[in-house]
């Protein structure tokens, strides 16, 4: 359990991906150094594990991003909670230098990041929700000077109240399934697609089609074709063919640190000229070794005539119609949108996600956060809502901020500079209210 009940804490994590972890690592680094003054903070996530994208951890699929872009090496290359300590520290740093690679597996980052996570872990408590954040009941928010977090322990031993200061939410991307189709056991959306993958019977996987032509939809049609040699493999894809993400280094200065303040002090066209140009360096665009491994495959098996992975391009789904184990698949294709069935015997939505969304978790707190003029949650530059003066209490998200802060607010590229600046902004709050007494420290003891 990494929390202490009747205390209140400087800051509440609400859940534990690598966003928050970044954080922790921050906090636990001012700790360090603040000798007695540090920051209490606390974390829940409501996996029973730390685990990041576990259902997409697929054998050989590669980062999207430098391993220099881990927790922390942006904000202080000399901690401690780097990628190359892990390597280090696991005894492979001369290996990974021979491999020449600036991206690792997920497969091994996802090590790195259960590393870290093990050195905070007396900040988190898994297993447990976070089902509302408010304000004490009766209470006027100005002089309660806390929020509650109601938490529900995932097996149902029962909820808690914790109170916080500052509340970080990071709660992650929001799966999107097309309309028409719903998830179930034979419909999929590829943030569930290994675990509901390892419950068919691979004999019985003959037919399969994959939703989408984004890197996940990319990376499930290659491992289906590679582990499933007796199916048959449909890629339903709007374009033409899958195009390349742009990760040449003049579009990737998109992801420094510094077009974070180019975006949020720009102007209406500088963040539209953002999306414009550069949408393509992360949505609904593939890797190009990936792209390639499947045109080879394709490719080899025409030579062979034994073609079994089809490409049905300018297509969209429509609909999907269930009856037990059967799938009917309506596919609007080309331009003269032609409607058309395929049966399969599993269906792969991997088409997206929305932003995060903090409302529901808001709910009547809602009404203190002030919106822009689409109705677009306002966020300070140190990723805080504003709120009305009434409520002094802080609400800062990572993640959900693509309307101010730009492209990396879902993404990794930017996590170790941004849980510095929430971090410093939280730090400094405190010092603006005068609270510069020694509080308790519950920000994890570095076992490392
Ligand atoms: P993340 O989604 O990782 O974590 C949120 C956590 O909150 C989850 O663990 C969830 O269980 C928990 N949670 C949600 N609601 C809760 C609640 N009410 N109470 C308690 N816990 C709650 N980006 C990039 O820059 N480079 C890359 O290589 C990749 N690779 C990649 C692969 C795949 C398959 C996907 C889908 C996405 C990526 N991304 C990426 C983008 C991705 O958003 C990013 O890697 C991180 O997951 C962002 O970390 P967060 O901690 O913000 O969210
Ligand atoms: P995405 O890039 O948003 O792609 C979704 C795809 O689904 C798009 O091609 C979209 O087409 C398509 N789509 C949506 N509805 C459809 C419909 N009804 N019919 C046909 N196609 C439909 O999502 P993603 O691939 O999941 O990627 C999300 C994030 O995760 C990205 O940041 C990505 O880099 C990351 N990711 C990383 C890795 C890795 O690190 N190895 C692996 C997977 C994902 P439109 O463009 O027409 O809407």
């Amino acid at each position: 359990m990494g929390y202490r009940e009747h205390e209140t804490y400087d800051v509440v994590g609400v859940g534990f991906g690598p966003s928050n972890l970044s954080l922790a690592v921050a906090l636990n680094e001012h700790r360090a150094n603040a000798r007695g003054h540090g920051i209490s903070a606390t974390f829940f996530e409501r996996q029973p594990a730390f685990g990041w994208h576990r259902n997409m951890l697929l054998p050989s699929a590669t980062m999207q991003i430098s391993f220099l872009k881990d927790l922390v090496t942006f904000r202080d290359p000399t901690s401690s909670f780097s990628f190359i300590a892990y390597l280090h520290a696991s005894g492979r740093l001369p290996q990974f230098a021979n491999n020449q690679d600036f991206f690792p597996t997920r497969e091994e980052f996802h090590r790195y990041l259960e590393w870290a996570q093990a050195r905070v872990a007396h900040s988190i408590t898994y297993g447990s929700e976070v089902m509302s954040i408010r304000i004490p009941h009766g209470a006027n928010p100005k002089s309660a000077g806390h929020l509650e977090i109601e938490v529900q322990d995932v097996t149902g031993r029962g909820a808690r109240v914790i109170n916080a200061r500052n509340v970080v939410i990071s709660t992650g991307l929001v799966p999107n399934m097309p309309d028409g189709a719903e998830r179930d056991e034979r419909v999929w959306h590829s943030s569930e697609f290994l675990e509901k993958y390892r419950r068919m019977n691979p004999g019985e996987l003959r037919r399969l089609a994959v939703v989408g032509a984004g890197q996940s939809a990319a990376e499930i049609t290659r491992f289906l074709y590679d582990e499933l040699p007796h199916a048959e493999v449909w890629a339903i894809i709007p374009s033409y063919g899958y195009s390349v993400a742009d990760d040449t280094p003049f579009a990737n200065q998109i992801f420094d640190p510094s077009a974070v303040d180019d975006y949020y002090y720009g102007t209406e066209q500088t963040r539209e000229a953002f999306w414009r140009y550069h949408r393509n360096t992360n949505y609904s665009v593939v890797d190009d070794e990936v792209i390639r491994d499947l045109y080879r495959r394709a490719y080899d098996d025409e030579v062979r005539g034994t073609e079994r992975l089809h490409f049905l391009n300018l297509t969209r789904l429509s609909g999907v119609k269930r009856a037990g184990a059967e799938t009917r698949v309506s596919l609007q294709a080309g331009l003269d949108g032609d409607v058309y069935d395929l049966d399969v015997d599993a269906l792969v939505c991997a088409t997206g996600y929305e932003a995060m969304e903090p409302t529901g978790l808001l709910g009547d707190l809602d009404r203190y956060c002030l919106r822009d003029e689409t109705g677009r949650y306002r966020v300070e530059r140190d990723y805080r809502i504003t709120t009305s003066p009434e409520l002094p209490c802080g609400l800062y998200l990572q993640g959900g901020t693509e309307h101010t802060h730009g492209l990396t607010s879902s993404l990794l590229s930017n996590i170790a500079v941004r849980s510095g600046e929430i971090a410093d902004s939280i730090i400094a709050s405190r010092a603006k209210r005068g609270v510069d007494q020694a509080v308790p420290v519950e920000v994890g003891h570095d076992g490392g």
